[in-house]
């Protein structure tokens, strides 16, 4: 098959001549079926028109993506989303004026407008607005929505970073539009509109109390409602989640590292463990048993891995994914995710990156969840990495 390579530009600042010929270049690629890599405040995303099933059939293609995974809609103005969604509350009307342009997706009845192939063959829609002046910008200009996935291919970790959308999909697509590394560093919070009470299908920036405090403000009766809510959130009822979001139920953020999530000791006594395997090894190199299985998170299999895989393991195959105030408990293993939630977000899939290019072969993330919010979803996003669904 022929070779084919992206339109590649760079944009800095948003109000120049050249950066609104590149914004039209793009919105052009969009009207006429193509796709485009593009900045938005969470993540990188690769867009195509929405309202076009061969259009959003390119999008599935170039990530290899499942096609009952559904696609979010991205728009530039409330007229797009009458376009799209019907049947929106006054619950998403509140969430609209507070946190659109935003990091929050929400889940409508979808028009007939929207082909199937966008929703995943789902009779709902996922509808975003982004706050990202570039992302937003292009919408405007292409003049129809625009569905986006992150714009990795599927179960990689997504892509906050300009010249790793470049790396990874260059030959993938029609154009990619680099700019700042992504401000937030996660995907948007997804929150299922649909139902009586609004219900968080993937936790984000814009937190669940955040959604439970904008709409109680206007709707009085709203806690008493929520004291029968069985589906509260995520982490409580994730059977539920998979069966009503398709895409939580894939492998996902996978770095080529196996990725362990553990508390402090555990990885402390680990990293004992293996330096004592080590130097066992040191002495007997011989017999490595061929067995690799499939439960990684087990200890044994963590033993007969490292015995197989790491016959000499070296301190440059494995590193600690930990936050800045915690390097110190895993000495030269250590690398810091930064100090704070939002620093250690914006980090977390540059850093499972940039452990693939330095061919590390086993991640341990600190598994350092202290209640909040925010760290939660970072969380959510690691257990994926870890995870191993066949
Ligand atoms: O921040 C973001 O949301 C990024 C940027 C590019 O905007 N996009 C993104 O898209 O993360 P994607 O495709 O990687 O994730 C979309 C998620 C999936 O978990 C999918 O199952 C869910 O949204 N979703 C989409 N449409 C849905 C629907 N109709 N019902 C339930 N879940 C839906
Ligand atoms: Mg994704």
């Amino acid at each position: 098959m022929e070779k084919h390579f992206a339109i590649i530009n760079r944009i800095d600042t948003i109000d120049t001549e050249k950066t609104q010929e590149i914004i039209r270049t793009a919105g052009d690629i969009i009207r006429n079926g193509g796709t485009v890599i593009f900045p938005t405040e969470t993540v990188y995303g690769l867009g195509a028109n929405a309202l076009d099933s061969e259009a959003s059939k390119k999008i599935y293609k170039a990530k290899g993506r499942p096609s009952d995974n559904p696609l979010i809609v991205h728009i530039s103005n409330l007229d797009m989303l009458n376009q799209v969604a019907k049947g929106i509350s006054e619950h998403a009307k509140v969430l609209i004026k507070k946190f659109w342009a935003g990091p929050l997706t929400m889940i409508f009845y979808k028009k007939e407008i929207v082909p199937s192939e966008t929703t995943g063959g789902l009779e709902t829609v996922a509808v975003r607005m982004p706050s990202n002046l570039i992302a937003r910008n292009i919408i405007e200009y292409a003049g129809v929505p625009i569905a986006a996935p992150s714009a990795n291919i599927s179960g990689r970790p997504s892509i906050t970073t300009g010249e790793y959308a470049v790396e990874e999909m260059s030959e993938r697509v029609d154009m990619i539009i680099l700019s700042d590394d992504s401000e937030i560093g996660i995907e948007s919070t997804v929150v299922d509109m649909t139902t009586e009470l609004p219900v968080v299908l993937r936790p984000g920036k814009i937190s669940q109390s955040d959604i439970i405090r904008a709409i109680s403000k206007d709707d009085e009766d709203f806690f008493k409602k929520l004291e029968q809510l069985e589906l509260l959130i995520d982490s409580k009822n994730e059977k539920a989640v998979e069966t009503k979001s398709p895409g939580m139920k894939y492998r996902h953020y996978s770095p080529d590292a196996k990725v362990f999530l553990l508390k402090k000791d555990e990885i402390v006594r680990r990293l004992e463990q293996l330096k004592k395997t080590n130097e066992k090894l040191k002495e007997n190199v011989d017999k490595p048993q061929n067995h690799l299985c499939k439960r990684e998170l087990s200890e044994g299999c963590f033993k007969d891995f490292i015995q197989t895989e790491l016959e000499s393991a070296k301190k440059s195959q494995i590193r600690v994914l930990t936050k800045e105030q915690n390097k110190k408990f895993y000495g030269e293993y250590s690398v810091s995710l930064g100090k704070n939630a939002d620093e250690i977000a914006k980090n977390m899939f540059r850093l499972l990156r940039k452990m693939d290019e330095e061919k590390v072969k086993i991640i341990f993330f600190e598994d350092f969840n202290d209640g909040s919010e925010f760290i939660s979803a970072v969380m959510n996003r690691i257990r994926k990495a870890a995870e191993n669904i066949d």
